[in-house]
Parts: C-alpha cells; structure tokens; sequence
C-alpha cells in the first residue's frame, strides 16, 4: 500500500514540474524537490472560493481527533496539518465557517492566530503567524449545530440517531479547518469517538463492525482534495457483495441494500477494463437517510447515496457506476477550481455510461444518452447564456450554482462528441492514458484542452471538426452536438403523442413491458394538453402512484401536482417531508408554484424543512422565499 502510494504521489508531484519555471529554493533540508516544484506549482491556482495560499504554506497532512455529541450536534476536534512551506512563509491560511477556534498550536506551542471577515458562502480566513520551519500546526475548535456540512438526523422509538456530513464544495470548512480548494491533497489519519451502539465511517479505510466502546481510527494514505473529507456516524452494518465491494446500510435497509447492489463488483471490473486500475483498493457504499440531498457522492472508498435508489429491482445502479467512475474522473484527477467542474461530472456521466454499456448493454446506455441529452435540452431554456459554457465564471457565487446539466449533460456530449470524430479505440488509449499520467494530481480546463490537443487533436482538421472553442467558452449546444438514438425512448415519444391526442387507448400503453427510463420519460413528456380524467385512468390502470421505484414516482408526482390530481397529495405529502434530494424536491415545489398552489407548498415546507440538509434548505429557501426558521 504504501509503495502504490508513493509511487502514484511522486508520479503525480514529477507531472507537475514541468509547469513550474520559478527559482525558488526549498526551505529544509528534507524538501525533496518534487515536493517543492508541487508547492510551487500550486501559485498557479487561483481558487476564488478559497482564502488558503498555497504557495506560502500548503497543508499535506491532517490528523483528526473528534469527539461526536449528538446531544449538543457538536463535533469538538483538534486538526493538526503537516505544513511544507515555502522560504518566505510568514502564515498559513485556513477556511473557516461556523467554526469555534478555541486554541491553535505552532509545533506544539500555543500561538495567536487571526479570524478575518466573513464572506457569504466562503467563511473567512483563519490566519496562523508560521516561519519557514514550521512543521505542524494544530487547532482545536467545536463546531455548531446548524453547521452545514452536518446533517443530524434524529433518532426514534425504531430508528438510532444518525450524522452525516456532505463536504462537495465547499462545505468541508464548516466541520474542519482546511485549505478548502479542489486543487490541494493530503493524507489524513483520525479518530473518532462516538456514542457505543453506532459505527462511525469515513472516507478511509473502514470498521466492518462495531467498536464496543465507540473508539473508531482511520486511515487515508492516498492524497485527497479537502471536498472528499467525510464522515457518518449511525447504526449502521456491513455486508459484502464482493471481492473488493460491500454495503453499509441501517438494519431496516441491509437485506434490501445487499440485494440492490449486489452487482457492484461487475461495475468494477467493467471500469478497471475501460479506463485502468482501482486505485483506492476497496468500494463500499453507505446508504443514508432519506434527507441526503443527492443522488450519490463519491466519498472516495466510500460512496454515499440515498436510499431512494433502493427499488427492489436493482433498476436505478447507473447512480453506483456514476459515483464509480468518479474514482477516476474527479478524485484521482481532480478539477482544479469550481470552474473546472464540468472536467469532474462530464467525464464521469460520459464513464458511467461506458460501464452501464459494458455491463447491460447499448440499449440501456443510449436510453440514458437520450434522456441526458433531452434532459439538457430542456435545461438550456431555463438557464442564463453565460452559464451554458462548460468553463463557469463562479467567482462571488455559491460554486453549487455550477451543479446543473452544463457540467454533466454538455460535458457528456462533448466527450461524446470526441469519441465520434476520434473512433472509439484511440478515445479510449486517450482516456486511459489521461487518467493514468494525471492520477492524484489537479485538472483546469486550459491544461486539458492544452493535453487534448498535444495528444488526441494533433491535426487540424480534427481540431476544426471538434470546435473546442465552440464547446469549452461558447453557450448552449454547438452545431456539432452528437445526435443519440435510442429507439426505446422514440418509441416512448410515439406512444405519449398517441396517448395525447387519444389515438392510442391507456390500456394499449405498453407500460408493463417498459423499463424504468421508458416509463420515467412518458411521464416526464406528457403534454399540458392531457386531462385529469386521462391521468388518472392511466393511474388507476398501471397503479403508478404506489411504484417502488423513485424515479418514476417523482415523475408522477410532479404530473400530479401539474395536473392537480388531489388523490396523490398525500403520497406527494409523505414524500416530500421523508426524501431530501434536491433533484426531486425543487421540480416539485416549482411546479406548485407555477400552478397557484403556493400554500400548499408552504404548509409541506414548514413540516419537511427540518429533516432536510442545508443543501436542500439553501435552495429551497430562495425558490419559496422563504424567511421563517420554522
Ligand atoms: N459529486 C456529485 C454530487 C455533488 C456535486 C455534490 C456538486 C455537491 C456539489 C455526485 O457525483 C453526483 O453527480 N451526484 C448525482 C448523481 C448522478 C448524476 C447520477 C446526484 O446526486 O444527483
Ligand atoms: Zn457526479
């Protein structure tokens, strides 16, 4: 382990060098100068969402101490970071928000330091008085309760209380001070102490069981951006699925979660066999409470997802081979800012579909092309020009603004799009290869485009069939936009026009005989024009509203509330104050917006917002202006 991890680090810090041209020297004996070039190199970065700099002190290493409380949902720890500084460091800087700083140590001896002012989203800089030797420096500080990062989801008579945190982006600083950009990695070793009856896990090397007295330690060996850093803590237990996979899920979860996952050791052989080596040895998936705000996060050795993908027939997995590929695409090479994500979620959308093809074959993996594609197109219409680029310009916004269907959809496309004019064989060598010489290392768009042109674009008439400039800095979707076929999801368009105009009888639908997607996307398409009567024949017949699978069940619902069928608000009710992904939950209160059914809204709201984590309550605060805490 240690050996693959050196080896991986030294190739990572030597591929950074050959940016460098700046003469400075190292401050310590021990400096290996691959180490220098990698602190010299991080100048180049400028992370708006970020106060750290780098180029003075950059952190490599984290220890963690914490104590968990969920009687007072506070977190009282003490990060102490290995420094490497440069000749000239006078401070280091950390991000903080929400944080009490109770003490900071210099190499073992308590030290001033300094809070500066606060910006919205971004904290403030913690500032430390260092010298060019420091080694280490420690802080020691509680975090809050409405931190977040966190989200503390009560326990009740059947269920144990349980925490998670999500730190994407830029939340890691509320629960740990740290230099908080995608472009700086370090290692991390922590322990936590945690009531008895819970499992504490992190994105490291994990317990498969339960400590009696509460005590977990951690290891993370390989370097990770601060946005990876996670942490759970509930009653949760282990099942493996595979040689190098397992589940964790709640007891009431477990046998649902080993059966719906069963086949994620096949994801990852069908990854290793596109794109190279699993670098971080094992892949364990952690259901969550229905409140987390995502799909999935991929919390390295440790995905994270909601349970609302549990259907029961293992239907929804494109989410697990998502948050697989992003062992390559985003935490081995890692966008260098927030601008840059689109490098992170459009090589993983574009992945994800090369695992669902290698493992399920073309037809699945063009039905979610096509409803990726359709999904953007009708994501376009409602979103600015400027933000349609694939190179974003977050600076002095929330960089969550930059989590729409440009970074993932376009950013499919345009890889798709690669693959098209390149053929497949030489796109794959580029990808693997791409992943292979940049592994733990960062990624801006200008480095990419500088790589992809030096490797796969030498000529140029390919480079005038790609149009970078086109994809990479100019709106919507270019003229070269690859087309997807999918005959399944044409057949769905057929069969909603049909049913909509009333040529094709409810009963004639071939609802039983479709897959999730064909179902998801005849609902999704159905046109105003539909009436209630029609809805709910078609309702009644396929009993839609009692589905297991959540994705279709979203979809139903948001027709319901468009179409005002009262008999599915209850189930409309239930859901939204249970499931707290963001992607379900803000169509849904739109669309009781935009049908005056407003307070309504407000009245769901009020009830579900406290199960739901800051992420969701960020957003879902601004669509229903809302201003009450409770
Ligand atoms: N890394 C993202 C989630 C994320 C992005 C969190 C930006 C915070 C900021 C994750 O991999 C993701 O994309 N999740 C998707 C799943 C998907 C597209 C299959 C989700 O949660 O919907
Ligand atoms: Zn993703």
């Amino acid at each position: 382990m240690n050996v693959f991890k050196f080896s991986l680090v030294t190739i990572g810090l030597l591929t950074l060098i050959s940016c460098e041209n700046s003469t400075t020297t190292p401050s310590t004996d021990n400096n290996t100068g691959a180490k220098k070039e990698a602190i010299l190199n991080m100048k180049r970065a400028t992370d708006h969402h970020s106060y750290s700099k780098p180029a003075e002190a950059v952190v490599t290493h984290l220890d963690w101490n914490a104590v968990v409380d969920f009687e007072s949902r506070t977190i009282a720890a003490t990060a102490t970071f290995d420094l490497e500084t440069s000749d000239q460091a006078q401070k280091v800087i950390l991000d903080i928000r929400e944080l009490d700083i109770l003490s900071v140590q210099v190499d073992g001896k308590d030290s001033p330091f300094n809070i500066g002012e606060e910006q919205e989203f971004i904290g403030s800089p913690l500032s430390i008085e260092i010298t060019p030797s420091t080694k280490k420096v420690s802080i020691t500080y509680n975090t809050q309760p409405g931190a977040d990062a966190f989200l503390w989801v009560e326990g009740s008579e059947d269920a144990n209380p349980f925490l998670f945190t999500q730190s994407q982006a830029i939340l890691a600083r509320t629960w740990i001070p740290c230099q908080d950009s995608p472009g700086i990695r370090f290692t991390y070793n922590a322990t936590v102490d945690v009531p008895k009856d819970l499992m504490a896990l992190m994105s490291a090397v994990n317990p498969t069981e339960k400590n009696p007295e509460g005590h977990y330690t951690f290891v993370m060996d390989q370097p990770i951006p601060s946005y990876l850093l996670a942490l759970a803590v509930g009653d949760v237990e282990f099942r493996s699925v595979g040689e190098h996979t397992g589940v964790y899920a709640t007891p009431d979860l477990i046998d649902a979660a080993e059966y719906e996952f069963a086949e994620m050791e096949d994801l990852l052989v069908a990854a290793e066999n596109l794109y190279g080596k699993y670098a971080w040895e094992r892949y364990d998936l952690l259901v969550l409470p229905a409140a987390f705000p995502f799909g999935g996060m991929e919390n390295p050795r440790l995905t994270f997802a909601t349970p609302t993908i549990i259907a029961g027939d293992r239907s929804l997995v494109s989410l697990v081979a998502h948050e697989l590929a992003h062992s390559w695409s985003g935490n081995l090479v890692t966008n260098s800012t927030w601008d840059d994500f689109w490098l992170n979620e459009g090589f993983t959308v574009y992945f994800e579909q090369r695992i669902m093809e290698a493992v399920y074959g073309r037809d699945i993996s063009e039905m979610l092309a096509s409803l990726s594609y359709r999904g953007l197109v009708n994501e376009l219409s409602d979103l600015n020009p400027n933000d349609t680029h694939l190179r974003l310009h977050l600076k002095g916004r929330n960089p969550d603004d930059g989590m729409t269907a440009i970074a993932y959809d376009k950013g499919f496309l345009f890889l798709r799009m690669i693959e098209e004019t390149v053929g497949r064989t030489q796109f794959d060598s580029f990808l693997s290869e791409y992943f292979t010489k940049h592994a733990f290392t960062v990624m801006d768009t200008d480095n990419f485009i500088e790589y992809l042109e030096g490797t796969l674009l030498t000529d140029q008439s390919t480079r005038d069939a790609v149009n970078l400039t086109a994809w990479i800095d100019g709106a919507g979707l270019p003229d070269n936009c690859p087309e997807i076929q999918s005959e399944r999801i044409e057949n769905v368009d057929i069969a909603v026009r049909n049913w909509a105009d009333g040529t094709l009888a409810t009963s004639d639908l071939l609802w039983s005989d479709w897959l999730y997607q064909e179902r998801y996307r005849f609902l999704k398409s159905i046109p105003s024009t539909v009436t209630l009567e029609r809805l709910d024949e078609l309702n009644s017949l396929y009993k839609i509203s009692s589905t297991g699978n959540n994705e279709v069940l979203f979809a139903w619902l948001e027709q319901a509330v468009l179409k005002g069928h009262l008999a599915s608000y209850e189930r409309l009710d239930t859901f939204l104050v249970h499931v707290g992904r963001r992607k379900f939950l803000t169509p849904l209160y739109k669309a009781m917006l935009d049908t005056d059914q407003r307070d309504m809204a407000v009245r769901i709201y009020k009830k579900a917002r406290p199960n739901y984590h800051s992420v969701a309550t960020g957003t879902m605060d601004e669509l229903l202006q809302f201003k009450g805490i409770n």
